[in-house]
């Protein structure tokens, strides 16, 4: 290698930490953005949703799917599992069109990531670098909420989540609720369905009250006895839940993803 070459390779090596710190500042700025629209819209459950269903499509085996921003295609938007999250979709342009550097993908897990965090939930750390995609996943990828543990592992397996994965992530379920023109389902996990906390377990284990939902794939947390184990250590220890959900939901948002 002659001296030029070294230089030259110098030199891009700079430019592109410039680059990438420029782009580090265009996220916090959205993130700024993000924690304004979501605080004064009420929307942290439907922008934690959204960050899930794109994420959640992800197959290890293929290394298809995944955290790609790929849920803002019509086709794959308008799968069942995506009912309502146009919304979403739509809230997050206002975002990208004052960032338009930051990749949809990026965008849409770093609404997940500041939805936790306002909603009074841990701090879950964010990298950059999501590369976007239009190729959508064939539908039924994302779980469907009637089914058992069986159908729970074989989808998170396929991602390469575990059964603690899963039980850590169903606590998303402490924001928000179902409606019944999207999922056939209705009505909140909790009572306080704005803040990100660990009643979605303690209401588990109470079993049904009055004017709260539990999914069957909700239901089978408690009765499958690996996943019990970790339902009642995070309903006795919120920091133990917040600790280990702030594990699960980096991994779920990096699926596939190899940092720059
Ligand atoms: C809502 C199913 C896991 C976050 C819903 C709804 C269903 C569902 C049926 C209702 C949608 C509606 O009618 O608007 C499932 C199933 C899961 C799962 C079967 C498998 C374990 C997750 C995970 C997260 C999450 C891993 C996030 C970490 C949410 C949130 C809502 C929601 C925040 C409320 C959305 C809103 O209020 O608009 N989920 N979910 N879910 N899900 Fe899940």
């Amino acid at each position: 290698m002659s001296l030029d070459d070294e230089i030259d390779n110098d030199e891009i090596e700079e430019c592109c930490a410039m680059a990438d710190r420029e782009y580090a500042k265009e996220i916090e700025r959205a993130r700024r953005d993000l924690r304004a629209l979501i605080s004064s819209k009420n929307c942290a459950p439907i922008m934690l949703r959204l960050a899930w269903h794109d994420a959640g499509t992800y197959d290890a085996k293929t290394k298809s799917g995944g955290p790609n921003g790929s849920i803002r295609n019509e086709t794959e938007y308008k799968h069942a599992a995506n009912k309502g999250l146009k919304i979403a979709i739509d809230l997050c342009e206002e975002v990208k069109a004052k960032h338009p550097r930051i990749s949809y993908a990026d965008l849409y897990q770093l609404a997940g990531v500041v939805a936790v965090e306002v909603t009074g939930g841990p701090t879950i750390e964010f990298v950059p670098g999501r590369k976007d995609s239009m190729a959508s996943p064939e539908e039924g990828r994302l779980p469907d909420a009637s089914q058992g543990a069986s159908h729970l592992r074989n989808v998170f397996n396929r991602m390469g989540l575990s059964d603690q994965d899963i039980v850590a992530l169903s606590g998303g379920h402490t924001l928000g609720q179902a409606h019944r023109e999207r999922s056939n389902f209705e009505g909140p996990w909790t009572r306080d369905p704005l803040k990100f906390d660990n009643s979605y377990f303690v209401e588990l284990l109470k079993g049904d009250s009055k004017g709260l939902l539990k999914l069957p794939t909700d239901k089978v947390l408690v009765e499958d006895p690996e996943f019990r184990r970790f339902v009642i250590m995070y309903a006795e220890d919120e920091e133990a839940f917040f600790r280990d959900y702030a594990v699960s939901h980096k991994r779920l948002s990096e699926l596939g993803f190899t940092r720059p």
